[in-house]
């Protein structure tokens, strides 16, 4: 039956979804609580280089995940792209929120990989630390905000 088809889809889409933001999150959590502060115990940035080179490519294919399926799901709420700023719903508001966050996020992530990494050293590891945590907390704010298009505002 073609209905329950495409619950089945939107179900595995929004799995997806939350798996990425599971990955992407739980790594920045890991860069922030294990990997920098053992490179500050041993006053040398290889541990934080040796992360960054084997979970890029893992945390880019969680943020593509997001990127592929998040507009998905949006489309669901927001009935059609184009509707998004004619009509003005609290999805829509969700939506356009996490799209900002993301573009943020994108701006972020091709800075600190061109910009702070090969660079990286411990005279700069406190502005990379910067940046680690406001990456991580504008991804927390996109899952807060992914929560309340289902739920509505948290408070
Ligand atoms: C790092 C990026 C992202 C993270 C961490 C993230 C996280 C989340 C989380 C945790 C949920 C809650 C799922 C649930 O309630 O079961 C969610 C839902 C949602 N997200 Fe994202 N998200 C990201 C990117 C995006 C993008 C780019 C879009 C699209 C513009 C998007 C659109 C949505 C929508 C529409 C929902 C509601 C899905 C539903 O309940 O049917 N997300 N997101």
């Amino acid at each position: 039956m073609p209905r329950s088809h495409a619950a089945v889809i939107d179900k595995v889409l929004l799995i997806a979804h939350v798996l990425g933001a599971s990955v992407w999150i739980g790594g920045h959590v890991v860069l922030l609580a294990v990997v920098i502060p053992q490179a500050r115990g041993q006053g040398d940035v290889t541990p934080v280089r040796n992360f960054e080179r084997s979970f890029g490519r893992i945390g880019l294919a969680a943020l593509a995940v997001q990127v592929v399926t998040g507009p998905i799901l949006a489309s669901r709420w927001i009935g059609g792209w184009p509707s998004i700023f004619t009509t003005p719903t609290h999805p829509a508001h969700l939506v356009l929120a996490k799209v900002a966050l993301l573009i943020a996020i994108v701006v972020l992530a091709t800075h600190a990989t061109h910009r702070l990494l090969p660079k990286l050293s411990m005279a700069t590891l406190g502005r990379f630390t910067r940046h680690a945590w406001l990456v991580t907390l504008l991804s927390v704010a996109l899952a807060i905000a992914g929560v309340s298009i289902r739920t509505g505002w948290l408070l």
